[in-house]
C-alpha cells in the first residue's frame, strides 16, 4: 500500500498491457492514473503500454483518443511534455480471444516491444473489459505462455469487479483463473480500497490504543454501513437491470467496509495476514434461511423525481430497463456475524441509487449509558454515541457524545468532535486508482481481493438473491427519487428499537 499519497519507490520495468484500451475505464481512469504516476515520477524507468482492442487501430489514432480522454478526465492540469512521454510508450495491437491466431500475433508483437524497450519480461495484463471476457482472455494468454512466470520475471493479471454474479459463478471464475495463474498473480480490484478513508479504517482501529478494547459486542450496540447515491441508473440500464443494487454494491464495496470495520487485528501489516482476517470475518456472516432473508431485507426501486435540479424518470422507464423490471435499485439488509467479537451485534447495510444525497459512511453505535443517574434531573434523554467514519461527501471521522449545556441546571446535549482530512493533509486530487495501479506494479496485493474473500462475500448475499428470486415482484417497495429510500427500510431497524442515522 502506498505510503501517503504515493510511496517513493519506482516499480520495476515492465510492459503494461491493457485489454479494452478503447473503452471507458481505460480513458476515464487507467490512463489518467498512469499520467498522475508519471507526473510524480512513479512509472518504471523502462516501460511500455500495449493497448489491445478487438478492431485494429493505428498507433496515432489510439494515442490521440487516449490524449482526448486524458484532457477530459485528468485530475490535475495536463503537462504536455509528461503526457507525450507517456503516450509515446503506447502501441496499438489487435487481438480477439475468439480468434486464437490473433493472440499468437499479439505474443510476437509483445516480445518484440519488450526487447526494444528492454522491460525485462515483467508484464501486467489489465483487463479493462466486460467481465465475460476475463476467462477467455486469460485462457488465451495462458495458452501462449504469456502468464507463465519464468526467468525471475513477474506476470500479473488485473481484473475489476464484478467477479461473478453469484456464489456459483464466482467459484467457477476463480477456478478457471486459478487453472491458468497462481493466486499471487491475480489482482482483483475493488475501487473502494483505493479510497484513503477506507484504507484508514485499519489505521484508526489498530494504530490507536483507545478503540480496540471497546470494539466488540460488550460496548457496541450495532453498526450501520451506508452507501447512498444520488445518480440514477443513467445509460447503464442494460448492465444494471440484470445486476441490481445488491450484486452491484454489497458483496464488494459494502463488504469491504464491513470487513475492515469488523475483522480481527491482523498479526502483521502484510497481504497474507490482512486478507486472511478479512476473508474470515466475511465467512462468519450468518447464513440466513429463506424466511430470515426475506424478513431481514428490504429492496426498493425508485420512481421518478427530482434530485437537486435534475428530474430523473421512473427506474422502469430508463433506457434498456424492462418495463416490468423487479430489479432493485435500493437494498437494506440486517446481517449478523457469528463470532466471539460480534455475536448479537446487528450490522445494518443500505445502499441505493436515486437518493437525496451522496453519502458513504460506517457508523459505529455504542451502547447507551444507563439513564438512572439523571432520572431526578430535567434531562429526559441522552444523545446517542456514534463514531462515524465518513468516506463521502466529507472524508473524516466524527465522534458524537453528550456534554453538559453551560448553565445552573443539569441539561445535556449531544455534540460532535470532527476530524476532516482536508484540515490536516494536503493531497493532490487523484482518480483513486493510482495507488491500486502502483501496487499492482510493485507486487503488493494487500488492497486486492483474494479468491476466498470474493467467495465469502457471495456466500453472505446468496440467501437474499435466492429468496428474492423466488419472491419475484412480491416485497419490492417503491421510493421517490430524491427521498431517503423506501419507508420499509426504517421498519427494519424500528422493530429492533433502533433507527438509521438521518441523511445530511
Ligand atoms: C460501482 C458500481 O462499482 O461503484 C456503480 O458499479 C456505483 O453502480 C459505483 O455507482 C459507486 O462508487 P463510488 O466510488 O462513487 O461510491
Amino acid at each position: 500500500m502506498a505510503n501517503g499519497q504515493f510511496a517513493q519507490k519506482k516499480p520495476e520495468s515492465c510492459a503494461f498491457v491493457i485489454f479494452g484500451v478503447t473503452g471507458d475505464l481505460t480513458h476515464r481512469l487507467v490512463i489518467p492514473s498512469l499520467y498522475n504516476l508519471a507526473a510524480t515520477g512513479l512509472l518504471p524507468e523502462r516501460f511500455c503500454v500495449v493497448g489491445v482492442a478487438r478492431k485494429a487501430m493505428s498507433h496515432a489514432a489510439l494515442r490521440d483518443s487516449l490524449m482526448q480522454g486524458l484532457r477530459k478526465f485528468a485530475t490535475r492540469p495536463v503537462d504536455d511534455a509528461v503526457a507525450e512521454r507517456l503516450l509515446e510508450c503506447v502501441t496499438s495491437v489487435e487481438a480477439d480471444p475468439g480468434e486464437p491466431s490473433s493472440f499468437d500475433q499479439l505474443k510476437e508483437q509483445l516480445l518484440k516491444l519488450e526487447a526494444a524497450r528492454n522491460t525485462g519480461g515483467n508484464r501486467l495484463f489489465y483487463l479493462a473489459t466486460p467481465p465475460s471476457a476475463f476467462a477467455p482472455i486469460a485462457r488465451e494468454l495462458g495458452r501462449i505462455g504469456l502468464l507463465h512466470e519464468d526467468g525471475g520475471a513477474w506476470r500479473r493479471l488485473v481484473i475489476e469487479k464484478p467477479f461473478g454474479t453469484d456464489l456459483a459463478s464466482a467459484k467457477a471464475l476463480n477456478a478457471e483463473l486459478l487453472k491458468i495463474v497462481d493466486e499471487h498473480q491475480i489482482y482483483r480490484i475493488d475501487h473502494y480500497l483505493g479510497k484513503e478513508t477506507v484504507q484508514n479504517i485499519l489505521v484508526l482501529r489498530f494504530a490507536n490504543g483507545m478503540f480496540e478494547p471497546i470494539w466488540n459486542r460488550d460496548h457496541i450496540d450495532h453498526v450501520q454501513i451506508t452507501v447512498d447515491e444520488k445518480l440514477g441508473v443513467g445509460h447503464r440500464g442494460s448492465f444494471y437491470d440484470s445486476t441490481g443494487a445488491l450484486r452491484d454494491m454489497v458483496p464488494n464495496h459494502l463488504f469491504q467496509l464491513l470487513s475492515l470495520a469488523a475483522m480481527e487485528p491482523p498479526i502483521r501489516f502484510d497481504a497474507h495476514s490482512v486478507r486472511s482476517e478479512k476473508a474470515d470475518v466475511l465467512a462468519a456472516i450468518q447464513i440466513q434461511s429463506e424466511e430470515e432473508a426475506l424478513r431481514n431485507s428490504v429492496r426498493g426501486q425508485y420512481l421518478g423525481g427530482k434530485i437537486g435540479d435534475t428530474e430523473i424518470p421512473d427506474y422502469r422507464k430508463t433506457e434498456d430497463v424492462k418495463p416490468d423490471s423487479t430489479t432493485e435499485s435500493y437494498v437494506a439488509l440486517k446481517l449478523t456475524i457469528d463470532n466471539w467479537r460480534w455475536a448479537g451485534v446487528p450490522f445494518y447495510l443500505r445502499t441505493g441509487k436515486g437518493l437525496g444525497i451522496k453519502r458513504t459512511e460506517v457508523a459505529i453505535k455504542f451502547k447507551q449509558a444507563p439513564f438512572a443517574m439523571f432520572r431526578c434531573t430535567p434531562v429526559d434523554r441522552l444523545s446517542q454515541n456514534y463514531l462515524v467514519i465518513s468516506v463521502e461527501p466529507t472524508e473524516g471521522i466524527t465522534l458524537q457524545f453528550n456534554t453538559k449545556v453551560p448553565g445552573p441546571t443539569i441539561t445535556i446535549d449531544g455534540v460532535e468532535m470532527k476530524f476532516r482530512y482536508k484540515d490536516y493533509f494536503k493531497a493532490e486530487p487523484s482518480t483513486g486508482y493510482e495507488t491500486l495501479i502502483y501496487d499492482c506494479m510493485i507486487g503488493d496485493n494487500i488492497l486486492f481481493q483474494r479468491a476466498d474473500s470474493v467467495e465469502a462475500g457471495w456466500q453472505g448475499v446468496q440467501p437474499f438473491l435466492d429468496a428474492w428470486k423466488k419472491a419475484g415482484a412480491k416485497g419490492l417497495e417503491f421510493y421517490k427519487a430524491g427521498s431517503e429510500g423506501p419507508a420499509c427500510a426504517d421498519e427494519l431497524l424500528k422493530r429492533d428499537g433502533r433507527s438509521w442515522r438521518k441523511l445530511g
